[in-house]
């Protein structure tokens, strides 16, 4: 037995609030159509603040919340697909704006709107060989920078915020047994980048995506409970990544999950992909909704076409 537990979570989203009837004076576009298709009411977006401020105030957050220094961190790794700059990683300059030791390992992962997943797994791996056994798993975008204003179908959707948790690895805990895949695939959803010539701008195909997520939810559901020998009974509360409401209420009838055991903050910050997951937690933490001993089944799933799945404790 090993494994990963929370100890403590973090977020910060920018102030600038942009609801849908500032969305009406830009593209063709109701407040209507809007919240009946994905459930977003607002998101916030950056206008001052960088990916690096976001990320900071996450991370301090969480460590505090947590009750551990900078200086017992071991590894940093955020999930993004927007950082402030390609190199260096923004998990670089958490360290040098929260005091992270020098020999912390940091890295950024692209795992799309999975990332927060795919960065768990890779964190429960680094620890087990890390002299020091706490890690900070970042999931944090600025897709405000990368909307395509032309797009009235993907312009609407997107947010900023940056959510964090501090882990501790322990050979007696159990492991989080993470589920994690891709289907390669360049055209249905992503940011366009250094193959192309014009600036980075998000794409997506949404009803084949929309298709491919109620498929894949449900699917990491299942596999994630019987790869822990668990039941959905045994589930302490559901966190299901911020893409849409109506992906999250299929999934909800479907399980017949109680409205007390899941959570949907998409109302107020839309899609903000590597950011949904921890931004959900860390606003249920803070809420005394999930705390000690809390068993909670993490399902993401986005560009890549990416999916992961995962069942966390927190200490
Ligand atoms: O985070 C990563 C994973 N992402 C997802 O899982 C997102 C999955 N996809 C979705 O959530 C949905 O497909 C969307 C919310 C993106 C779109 O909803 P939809 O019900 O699939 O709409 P649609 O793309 O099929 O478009 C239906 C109609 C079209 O008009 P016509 O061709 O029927 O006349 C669109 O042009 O709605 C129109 N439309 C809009 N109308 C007003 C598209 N966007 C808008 C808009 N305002 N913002």
């Amino acid at each position: 037995m090993s494994g990963i537990k929370i100890c403590g979570m973090g977020h910060y989203a920018p102030p600038k609030l942009m609801t849908n009837e500032d969305l009406t004076k830009i593209v063709d576009t109701s407040d209507e159509w809007i919240t009946t298709r994905t459930g977003i009411k607002t998101r916030h977006h950056c206008v001052e603040e960088t990916h690096a401020d976001m990320c900071r105030e996450a991370a301090r957050m969480a460590l505090k919340n947590a009750g551990v220094a900078p200086e017992e961190i071991g590894a940093c790794i955020v999930a993004t697909l927007t950082p402030d700059y390609l190199a260096p990683s923004a998990a670089c300059l958490v360290q040098r704006d929260v005091g992270l030791p020098n020999d912390t390992v940091c890295f950024d992962l692209n795992g799309a709107c999975s990332g927060f997943l795919f960065a768990m797994h890779t964190m429960e791996c680094l620890l087990a060989a890390s002299p020091r056994k706490y890690g900070l798993v970042i999931g944090a975008e600025m897709l405000s920078r990368f909307i395509n204003w032309q797009d009235r179908g993907t312009c609407v959707l997107f947010g900023d915020a940056a959510g964090a948790a501090v882990v501790e690895w322990s050979e007696e805990y159990e492991s989080i047994h993470a589920l994690l895949g891709c289907h390669g695939d360049s055209d249905m959803l992503g940011v366009t980048g250094a193959g192309h010539a014009d600036p980075p701008q998000i794409f997506m195909h949404g009803q084949p995506v929309f298709k491919f997520a109620v498929t894949a939810v449900p699917w990491c559901i299942d596999q994630v409970l019987a790869r822990n020998g668990r039941t959905v009974d045994d589930v302490d509360f559901f966190v299901f990544h911020q893409a849409n409401a109506r992906i999250i209420d299929l999934a909800v009838r479907k399980y017949r999950i109680p409205e007390e055991k899941y959570y949907k903050n998409i109302e107020r910050y839309g899609n903000t992909s590597a950011a949904s997951i921890p931004t959900v937690l860390s606003e249920l933490a803070q809420q005394g909704r999930v705390g000690s001993g809390s068993r909670v089944l993490l399902v993401g799933f986005g560009g890549g076409l990416t999916w992961g799945a995962a069942l966390v404790e927190f200490k």
